[in-house]
């Protein structure tokens, strides 16, 4: 039976009116082309995707409307300097050209029966795996990471991606399981490559990994440029350099991420390092202490970023994606202080409490690092809380 209660009488009215504001806010943004980031409902990257004129991984737009990064150093030059250094630019090569092969051009591994050897010969990596019984040979196409914590392989049969069984990773300098991955034995040797991908995931794999993976509304990784290159943010931009070049560089802008909403702007990274809204609809709900990859899921969970309406905290306010990442945690207090007072606890319209323990060095006790042990490395926990000594991580 259903039982009308004054509270829910009060709340229902209201709600229905919110609801038909953010409709006709919809609506409004729609007619002109623009993205509905008014929105209170947080939206999953394949919803902005699906909404927006551009947004990271979007596949639409003809391989011919890019122009690539080459393209654009000759008048961003110090942009494209600096990007170029950065992990997200070599987030992907072709198994020939990564940098871990040519200094490791033969890399060992075994379990059980199985024997793997990872082998770099004439500009040719091979993955060879042999048990007692059989033995299987197989090209290596592609190198997925930049080996800050580690690097996958991915190999193709029957126009099958397979994701590999074994990574790279530094503080191995060897090979081991690739996280994700069972730890039990093989039962065959292709089951010892790795994981079958099917076509979404690969797909999805390198749109987060290339720039220009998919255009046309279809996927192709060998037409793509490995790396996230300006045009993986900023969209397809050939258009603006023909106008440039012409000395018409007003017209054909491409997109500028800084004209998104706080809100939107950490979606927007979060197109490929995984906003709550991905992580609700993806993932298994006991995601543990792998959502540490996952910054913008973990950023979106902090006081920092909500609490304040809209003054929300947003990538950008820590990072400059055309920069490699500053790794002196003391040098990121200038940001939080932009934010929170130094001295007084109360918090006020302007700013933010200060911290009643310490005036430097704030992202070492509030950005904890966690060891993630099955890959072999640190994160840093960009859930931003008030953290005991010794406190473990917080889902
Ligand atoms: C021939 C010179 C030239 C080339 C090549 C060029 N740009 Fe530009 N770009 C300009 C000029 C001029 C402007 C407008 C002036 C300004 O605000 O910087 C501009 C503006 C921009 C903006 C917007 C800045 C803002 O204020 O909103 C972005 C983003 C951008 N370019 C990205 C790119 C990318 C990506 C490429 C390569 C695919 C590229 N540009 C290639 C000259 C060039
Ligand atoms: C198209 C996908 C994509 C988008 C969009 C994207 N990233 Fe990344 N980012 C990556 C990948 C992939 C890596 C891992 C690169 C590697 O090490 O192989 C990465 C790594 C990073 C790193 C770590 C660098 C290091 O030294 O380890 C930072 C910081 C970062 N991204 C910030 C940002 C910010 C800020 C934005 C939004 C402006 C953004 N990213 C948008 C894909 C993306
Ligand atoms: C939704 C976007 C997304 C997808 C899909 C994705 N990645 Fe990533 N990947 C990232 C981001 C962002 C990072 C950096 C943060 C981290 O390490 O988790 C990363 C990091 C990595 C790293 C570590 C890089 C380093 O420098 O240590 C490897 C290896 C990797 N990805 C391989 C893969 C492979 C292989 C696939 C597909 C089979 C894949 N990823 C799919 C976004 C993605
Ligand atoms: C990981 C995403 C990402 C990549 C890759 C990227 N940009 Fe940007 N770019 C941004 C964001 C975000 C902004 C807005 C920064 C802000 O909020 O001020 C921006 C701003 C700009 C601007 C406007 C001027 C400025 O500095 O604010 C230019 C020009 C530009 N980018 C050019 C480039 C070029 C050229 C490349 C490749 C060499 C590139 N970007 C690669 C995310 C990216
Ligand atoms: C309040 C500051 C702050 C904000 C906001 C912030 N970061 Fe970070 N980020 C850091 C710090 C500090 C580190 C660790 C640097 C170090 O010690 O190497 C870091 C490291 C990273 C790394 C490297 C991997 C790791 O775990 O160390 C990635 C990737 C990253 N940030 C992505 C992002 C993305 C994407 C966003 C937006 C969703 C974001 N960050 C927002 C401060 C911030
Ligand atoms: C864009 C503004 C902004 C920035 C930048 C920022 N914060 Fe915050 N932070 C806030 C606001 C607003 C609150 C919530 C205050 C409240 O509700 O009383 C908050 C809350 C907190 C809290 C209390 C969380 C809790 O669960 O009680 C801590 C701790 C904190 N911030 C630390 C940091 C650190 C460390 C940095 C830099 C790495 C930082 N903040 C950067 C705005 C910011
Ligand atoms: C040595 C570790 C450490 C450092 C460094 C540190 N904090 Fe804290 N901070 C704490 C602890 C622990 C608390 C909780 C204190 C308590 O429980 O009363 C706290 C509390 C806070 C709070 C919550 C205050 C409130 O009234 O709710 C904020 C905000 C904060 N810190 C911000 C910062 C900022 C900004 C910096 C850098 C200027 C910083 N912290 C440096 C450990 C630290």
């Amino acid at each position: 039976m259903l039982m009308l209660t004054p509270h829910r009488g009060l709340f229902r009215p209201a709600r229905l009116r919110l609801a038909g504001l953010v409709y006709l806010i919809a609506l409004l943004n729609s007619a002109r082309g623009q993205d509905t980031s008014t929105s209170m409902v947080p939206r999953t990257t394949s919803e902005h995707v699906a909404g927006s004129a551009w947004w990271p991984t979007k596949g639409t737009a003809p391989r011919s409307a890019y122009a690539g990064s080459a393209a654009c150093a000759a008048c961003h030059r110090e942009i494209a300097q600096l990007q170029a250094q950065t992990p997200m630019f070599k987030a992907a090569s072709r198994a020939e050209d990564a940098a871990v092969l040519r200094e490791h051009p033969n890399l060992d591994f075994s379990e059980g029966d199985f024997r793997y050897a990872l082998t770099r010969q004439n500009d040719r990596v091979t993955l060879g795996i042999e048990n007692k019984a059989h033995v299987l040979s197989a090209p290596v196409l592609w190198a997925m990471g930049n080996n800050q914590i580690g690097q996958t392989y991915l190999l193709k049969k029957d126009d099958t991606y397979y994701e590999s069984r074994l990574s790279y990773f530094p503080a191995l300098s060897t090979l081991d399981i690739t996280p994700g991955h069972s730890h039990k034995l093989p039962a065959t040797l292709l089951q010892a490559v790795g994981d079958p991908q099917q076509p979404e995931t690969a797909q999805r794999c390198f749109g987060c990994h290339t720039t220009a993976s998919t255009v046309s509304g279809s996927f192709n990784a060998d037409n793509s440029t490995p790396g996230i290159g300006c045009e993986a943010c900023h969209g397809p931009s050939a258009a603006h350099v023909l106008a440039a070049r012409q000395g018409k560089g007003h017209a054909a802008i491409p997109f500028n991420p800084a004209t998104l909403s706080p809100r939107d702007s950490v979606d927007f990274c979060g197109a490929c390092h995984r906003t709550s809204a991905d992580v609700a609809v993806d993932m298994p709900e006991n995601l543990g202490i792998i959502g540490i990859r996952f910054s913008a899921y973990r950023l979106q969970r902090s006081r920092c970023w909500g609490a304040s309406g809209d003054a929300r905290i947003t990538c950008m306010a820590c990072h400059d994606p055309h920069k490699p990442l500053v790794t002196d945690t003391a040098s990121y207090d200038s940001k939080c202080l932009q934010c929170h007072a130094t001295t007084g606890h109360r918090a006020t319209a302007k700013q933010a409490p200060a911290c009643t323990v310490a005036a430097r060095d704030c992202a070492s006790c509030h950005m904890p690092r966690y060891e993630l042990k099955i890959a072999h490395t640190t994160m840093t926990d960009h859930f931003i809380r008030v953290v005991q000594p010794g406190e473990e991580y917080r889902r």
